[in-house]
């Protein structure tokens, strides 16, 4: 039988939280070297990380599906911060052995980016996803990976979201740190919201971002393999390599709606109003077109 996972506390990096084994190995992370055709993908969790992923793969893969279907997610793309109890720096690990251009994927707010990412002018793609959808998922997600800390019941969840007691931090921070710096340094910003809505506009925009030109058959194929349940149904691209003992699918499938809005099947009422007067108050200082709805 599989062993039994325990589940990770919450340690402060400069005041983030973060998984506690990756705290135990944040100097390498901080000591990271990237490299100028690196190009890092990054998110708060939930935000459509994977989605971009396989995205990015296939325009630099001219959309050839069997390429992309080389490995799993996770060991195409690695996971910069990541350490587990089991597995100290497993993402860095393997991006040492690996030639640029890599695509690196990480949650990390924009100050706690090792500074070579800026140093080396590596390209970054941030995704950005509507708050109420993005604490959904997360909700779900926490409920089904084993490693991630307790959720908890639902209402003391929305609480720690908005107070940015979550692992990686406050998401509003997180998304006001990189919309501010977007225009000074190398960052295409995108929403999943325009994805969902018209994802061959943005998959026409990252290739674009990304110094590459799609043929109007090749950008066809990549909406296709990149859809919702084109997507849930590829082995390499849906998380299925992950253990049970790890992503409980009992629980959640780690694809699980892909959709905007289905925050209204979670918040009531009362909930999405003291939710919505937070939020007016909290991103006061920063416009952000986030939409909850398409
Ligand atoms: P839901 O939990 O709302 O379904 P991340 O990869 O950053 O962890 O984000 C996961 C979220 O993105 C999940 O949201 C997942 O279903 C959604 N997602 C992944 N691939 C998608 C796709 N091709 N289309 C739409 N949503 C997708």
């Amino acid at each position: 039988m599989a062993d039994k996972v325990t589940r990770c506390t919450l340690q402060e990096v400069h005041g983030i939280p973060l998984l506690e084994p990756i705290v135990q190995h944040w100097e390498k992370v901080e000591a990271f070297q990237a490299f100028p055709e690196d190009l890092l993908i990054v998110t708060y969790p939930k935000a459509g990380t994977t989605w971009t992923q396989e995205i990015v793969d296939l325009i630099l893969h001219g959309g050839d599906a069997e390429m992309v279907r080389r490995a799993p997610t996770n060991t195409r793309m690695p996971f910069l911060e990541f350490s587990s109890p089991k597995a100290s720096h497993p993402g860095i690990t393997q991006l040492e052995k690996m030639d640029p251009p890599r695509v690196i994927k990480s949650h990390l707010p924009i100050q706690l980016l090792p500074k070579s990412f800026w140093e080396s002018g590596s390209k970054v793609i941030y995704v950005a996803r509507n708050p109420k959808d993005t604490l959904v998922s997360y909700f779900h997600f926490d409920r089904m990976n084993m490693v991630q800390p307790e959720p908890g019941p639902w209402s003391g969840y929305q609480k720690k979201f908005m107070e940015g007691q979550l692992g990686w931090g406050s998401w509003y921070e997180h998304v006001k740190g990189y919309w501010k710096e977007k225009d000074k340094r190398n960052i295409h910003y995108l929403f999943f919201e325009d994805m969902k809505e018209n994802p061959a506009r943005e998959i026409q925009r990252i290739a674009k971002f990304l110094g590459h030109r799609l043929s109007e058959d090749i950008l066809n194929n990549i909406v296709q393999l990149t859809t919702f349940d084109a997507m849930r149904e590829n082995p390499m691209a849906n998380y299925s390599s992950v253990p049970g003992n790890i992503f409980d699918r009992k629980a959640s499938d780690f694809l699980r709606k892909g959709e905007v809005g289905d925050w209204k099947n979670h918040l009531s009422p009362e909930e999405n109003a003291a939710f919505e007067k937070h939020y007016v108050e909290t991103m006061s200082d920063c416009e952000i077109p986030f939409r909850f709805v398409i």
